[in-house]
């Protein structure tokens, strides 16, 4: 105990992740005398965590020293989730073959450039909503951003505001998401571990979209709007743009293989190698057709498509030429709206029938 105790001068979330991490007899120990960590405490009050599908062993042990944080990475990661449905709603592959039944139940067995995307999107997602969190003061151990002071903000400008603790969401989430990935063990040289060192850079690639378009964010006070006085603080961007950038690095991410000593290399080495910033993957993509539960596949039978469109979303690509069939939908719609003073829009609802194209 001793030792663990010196290793506490870090914060608290280090202590009690070295706790955890590196020497869990230990942590079994502690968890016997409740006195040692009050939070160990709850294990036995409330059944949270072993109610939770799909957390690996590490994930919960994480749970049941961080309660309170469990609501906000189911968040973060359907946030993460819903935007990758966003993303991708016209493409044939939508987003949803992943596994929405549990927090991190992903079912994507091939390593697909999808599969890059989906990992790095949740993670991006819990990173987002973990800052957050702390932020409105919703976590017991952590509050307002206390990032460094801008060294290009105007002296006149006051840094402190409650900024997204950016800082804690991050290093939280990367131990809470890739506990699942560092506590497998595969031979060294295997696929299974090519697609653990695949997933880990790709996670690593979401929590640092989120970061790189965090930002400076400030606030004029003073007389009558005059803004002599600005209250600057770090905030999060919308998660809309989140999505958007790693969409784009989606679209370029590199294909790599194990070289032989283990490591992750590119395929085709013209290119410069990717960064932690880059979304990397080592399996082709299938054309996502049909349907096939190995490449996590649902096929495009049923959805629907766009008759005029040349683009993915179009009736020729999305049905893979099956063809499709046309109905008349029903849709409702706000329409002749009048503006009221003051201040409001008043609208009826129309119904239109409209053609719809749904692949075959
Ligand atoms: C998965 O998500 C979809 C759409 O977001 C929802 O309709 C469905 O009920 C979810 N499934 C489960 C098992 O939660
Ligand atoms: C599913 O995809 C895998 C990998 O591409 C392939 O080997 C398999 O034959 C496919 N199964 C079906 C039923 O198409
Ligand atoms: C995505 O495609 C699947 C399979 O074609 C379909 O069942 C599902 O409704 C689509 N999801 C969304 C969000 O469009
Ligand atoms: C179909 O595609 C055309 C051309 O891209 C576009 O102008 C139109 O708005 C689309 N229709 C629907 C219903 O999305």
């Amino acid at each position: 105990v001793d030792i663990v105790m010196k290793k506490c001068s870090l914060t608290s979330l280090d202590c009690r992740l070295i706790v955890i991490f590196c020497n869990v007899s230990l942590y079994r120990s502690l968890a016997m005398n409740p006195l040692l960590i009050p939070e160990a405490y709850i294990i036995g009050a409330q059944p949270l965590c072993s109610q939770l599908a799909g957390l690996s062993q590490g994930q919960k042990k994480l749970c049941q020293l961080y309660q309170d944080h469990m609501q906000y990475i189911g968040e973060g990661a359907k946030t993460g989730i819903k935007e990758c449905q966003y993303q991708f709603r016209n493409r044939r592959w939508n987003c949803s073959t992943v596994d929405n039944s549990s927090v991190f139940g992903r079912v994507m067995q091939i390593g697909s450039r999808e599969t890059a995307f989906t990992y790095a999107i949740s993670a991006a997602g819990v990173v987002n909503a973990v800052s957050r969190a702390c932020r409105e003061g919703e976590l017991s151990s952590c509050g307002c951003s206390r990032a460094a002071r801008p060294k290009d903000l105007p002296r006149d400008w006051l840094w402190g505001g409650c900024g997204d603790n950016l800082n804690y969401g991050y290093r939280f989430s990367k131990e809470f998401v890739d506990a699942r990935e560092r506590e497998k063990t595969y031979q060294k040289g295997s696929h299974e571990s090519a697609r653990l060192l695949m997933n880990l850079h790709n996670n690593e690639a979401g929590r640092r979209a989120v970061s790189d378009l965090a930002h400076v964010s400030c606030k004029c006070h003073g007389v009558s709007g005059s803004c002599s006085l600005k209250t600057c603080w770090l905030q999060l961007a919308d998660f809309r743009k989140v999505g958007d950038a790693l969409k784009e690095k989606y679209d370029s991410a590199t294909i790599m293989k194990l070289n032989p000593r283990g490591k992750l290399v590119q395929v085709n080495n013209k290119f410069n190698a990717p960064t932690s910033n880059d979304l990397i993957y080592i399996d082709q993509s299938p054309d996502y057709c049909v349907s096939n539960e190995s490449t996590g596949s649902l096929g495009t039978t049923g959805r629907l498509c766009n008759k005029t469109s040349e683009g993915m979303d179009g009736c020729e690509l999305m049905c893979c030429g099956r063809g499709y069939d046309q109905y008349k939908a029903q849709v409702v719609e706000r329409c002749h709206c009048k503006f009221h003073w003051c201040c409001y829009v008043k609208c009826k609802r129309c119904t239109k029938i409209v053609d719809q194209f749904v692949c075959k």
